[in-house]
């Protein structure tokens, strides 16, 4: 008998997460921009403190209560800690929720291009999922065709402003026409793991949301503006009722000691948070203009990344910037085939990506 045969046949179908390449597989006497995951290039909002400071020996507490306790006042007592929900990034929380309310008689509704573990989740749970995708030229949100994709097995609705990989952004006015349209038996799943990037008065997050009751998830990572990708660790908010199932499917001691003292202390940055913001939104109005100086085809980003389209394909682009020792993304598991996505990094970096785009294609700068 094939091992196939016994296997979910949702997992033998599904290609796996392709992530970016890892520093470790490339030479380690070349200096490399590693600009493909939009971490935060400018380090952590956290001192690297002694592993030893920590009592590695005993367990964590089996919740994490002192975080929830933390993001209370984080947000300024507008959310109760029971409203939280910590997972292992903000990928654990999304596997929650799917874990939470997809099964194969079920569909969620997703809009390409986006981050790629909304799809491969959902199918690992051998739900349907319907991919209403973002609209040309700008990847507007398609609200009638979300709205009409829905149907009574609809259990999941992904939003994601800023989004990754296009680097738009759903407006208040779209949200406040969409949101109050989902019928009750649909969540949506409001992914805002790079608020902290955007600067448009009309974007929002997710709180006003939850407090008028919607039945609205919010996303949120440490990965990305704190700079901790490497500790793996995420919340959501939501209602207090639905925050309250959420836990039911936490595995205990989820969340470890280095992590949970790391996320903790975070909170209290908010010097690093703000050099990060105006660092990004500099080098990213830079690179941008320099892009439309050269007639580079690009989107207007609000996230710490922007999506950048050549006449070659995603792989020779992403190989030739290699070559320039920049490493960025192909964002075609993305859903947008034949574009790349740059992490915005430091001067430098921003430097070497727009001397590495001018060389590649043939543009004066
Ligand atoms: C839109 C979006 N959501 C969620 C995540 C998950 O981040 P993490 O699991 O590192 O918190 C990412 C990471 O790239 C992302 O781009």
């Amino acid at each position: 008998m094939s091992i196939e045969r016994i296997f979910k046949p949702y997992i033998v179908q599904s290609g796996g997460y392709k992530g970016g390449k890892s520093l470790d597989a490339l030479s380690q006497d070349q200096k490399i921009y590693k600009l493909s995951s939009n971490e935060n290039v400018l380090g952590s909002a956290i001192a690297h403190d002694s592993l030893s400071d920590h009592r590695l020996n005993i367990y964590p507490n089996p919740t994490p209560d002192h975080l929830y306790q933390a993001l209370e006042r984080f947000y300024n007592f507008e959310l109760k800690a029971n409203q939280f929900v910590a997972g292992n990034g903000g990928s654990d929380i999304l596997q929650m929720l799917v874990m939470a309310f997809l099964d194969p008689t079920t569909n969620c509704i997703i809009s390409n291009p986006c981050f790629g573990p909304y799809k491969m989740f959902s199918q690992w749970m051998g739900a349907e999922v319907r991919d209403v995708p973002l609209k040309a030229p700008n990847f507007a949100l398609d609200i009638k065709g979300i709205l009409s994709a829905i149907n009574e097995q609809t259990r999941l609705l992904f939003l994601t402003s800023p989004n990754n990989p296009t680097g738009t952004y759903i407006s208040k006015e779209e949200l406040d026409r969409l949101i109050p349209r989902v019928p009750d038996h649909v969540v949506i799943v409001y992914d805002e793991v790079y608020y902290q990037y955007a600067d448009q008065e009309d974007y929002t997050i997710g709180l006003p949301y939850v407090q008028s009751g919607a039945n609205l998830i919010a996303i949120n990572s440490y990965s990305k503006a704190y700079g901790m990708a490497g500790l793996r660790i995420g919340y959501a908010y939501s209602s207090e009722v639905i925050a309250s199932y959420l836990r039911r499917v936490l595995r205990p001691f989820l969340i470890n000691t280095v992590s949970l003292s790391s996320a903790i202390s975070a909170l209290d940055n908010s010097t690093f948070i703000k050099s990060t913001k105006s660092v990004v939104a500099n080098q990213r109005t830079y690179l941008q203009d320099q892009l439309d100086k050269m007639g580079i085809k690009h989107w207007k980003s609000q996230g710490n990344f922007v999506l950048i389209k050549t006449d070659y394909d995603e792989q020779t682009i992403t190989e030739k910037m290699l070559d320039h020792q920049i490493m960025v993304r192909p964002a075609g598991n993305f859903g947008a085939p034949g574009c790349i996505r740059v992490t915005i990094g430091d001067q430098e970096a921003t430097e070497a990506t727009i001397t590495a785009l001018a060389t590649i294609l043939n543009k004066k700068l």
